[in-house]
């Protein structure tokens, strides 16, 4: 099978992931008969470098012909980098909404599991961490707040910022139908989440869910408010299936259930419209603070790129052989500086990331 990939490298630490990355996806063709061609564009930080804007129509262009885009991380240190001195539309971050907006990528998958070879590295309880947990994030992403209007103006001698929070029924149902579609092929529990005590967009919200509810039967519906889920995460997440959310809610705690799985560094995302084609994304950021030192953990990325072969390739044992490849290294006991217990590191080896993606590339067989 041959498949035209769009790269998104990015800022920070990005570049080094993606390079890990597509060191696996070459062995994934190399073992498994498949060509994959690889085009860079440039979104974020070094695009405003280059081209004065995060993103240009030109990238937009090259990311829609592609089967699919791999990104890696874009954006820089907010207090300190000059592209935070640029008006919000022109700052890296506007980029990426862009291009989730122009691809129409609604529906953001966030899977975040816990590892049992990384249970000693989930902060929470130690019996949280026996009893493990794997839930999936479905998070909106092309409405709500991060989409609606917004503006500072002075009022009365006073500045007055709003942002307006919109959705509409369609946008809540198909993100919703996915959400169930999910479901059905893993422990078939959906809890939303919202905030309808409170706001007239998490009504609708829950109203809507209620209504593709009817069409599962088979797939039990909890609703739960968001300070509440915020708190239960860290509680008990194994009591989470599918998380069904609305899209800064779904930011906020994809951030939240990452962090438990012991490292932001592990976990994958993809964010999908009604194609097949999609964009696959680590759900962490482009951590500038160790960028180019060789020691980020391109495991998200890596897996990232596994998703892309399910989801946008219909390639399930390719998708396979890189997550269990991931396992064994772990298992072997390979640890980037982030998943490095500190207490026990004698019992570990310490990995560079790009002898991360060797010895993941490495592992690759079809089985
Ligand atoms: C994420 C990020 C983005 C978001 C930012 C970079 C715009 O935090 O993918 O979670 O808020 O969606
Ligand atoms: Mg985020």
């Amino acid at each position: 099978m041959k498949k035209n990939i769009t790269c998104i490298p990015g800022d920070g630490i990005g570049p080094e992931i993606v390079t890990e990355a597509k060191k696996v996806l070459d062995k994934v063709a190399e073992v498994f008969g498949h060509e994959f061609v690889y085009k860079d564009i440039l979104m974020g930080g070094c695009s405003i470098d280059a081209c004065g804007v995060p993103l240009t129509d030109e990238a937009i262009a090259d990311a829609k012909a592609a089967d699919a885009v791999l990104m890696g991380s874009i954006g820089g240190n907010t207090s300190t980098s000059p592209w935070y001195k640029l008006e919000p539309s022109l700052r890296p971050e506007a980029g990426l909404l862009k291009l989730r907006k122009s691809l129409n990528l609604f529906a953001n998958l966030r899977p975040a599991y816990l590892y049992p070879q990384l249970k000693d590295a989930c902060p929470l309880k130690e019996a949280t961490g026996e009893k493990g947990f794997d839930m999936l994030i479905m998070r909106e992403l092309t409405g709500g707040l991060y989409f609606g209007d917004r503006k500072t103006e002075e009022v009365d001698g006073e500045l007055v910022a709003t942002d307006i929070l919109v959705y509409r029924e369609s946008e809540i149902r198909r993100i919703a139908v996915r959400g169930f579609d999910v479901a059905r092929k893993r422990r078939k529990s959906v809890i939303s989440v919202d905030k309808a005590n409170v706001l007239d967009s998490s009504r609708l919200w829950r109203k809507v869910v209620e209504e593709v509810a009817k069409d599962y039967p088979d797939v039990t519906l909890e609703h739960m408010l968001v300070d509440n889920c915020a708190m239960q995460l860290v509680k008990d997440p194994s009591q989470f299936d599918v998380v069904l959310t609305e899209n800064m809610f779904g930011d906020i705690l994809s951030d939240e259930a990452s962090m438990i799985t012991g490292s932001i560094g592990m976990l994958p995302s993809a964010s999908l419209n009604d194609t097949s084609f999609g964009l696959y994304e680590p759900s962490h950021g482009s951590a500038p603070d160790i960028a180019g030192q060789n020691i980020a953990n391109p495991i998200a990325t890596i897996l990232s790129a596994a998703m892309m072969l399910r989801y946008s390739f219909n390639l399930d044992k390719e998708g396979d052989a890189i997550e269990n490849a991931v396992r064994k290294v772990l298992e072997e006991g390979y640890r980037t500086v982030d998943i490095l217990p500190k207490t026990e590191e004698n019992k570990f080896t310490r990995t560079a990331c790009s002898e991360m993606g060797d010895l993941i590339a490495e592992r690759i067989v079809n089985s």
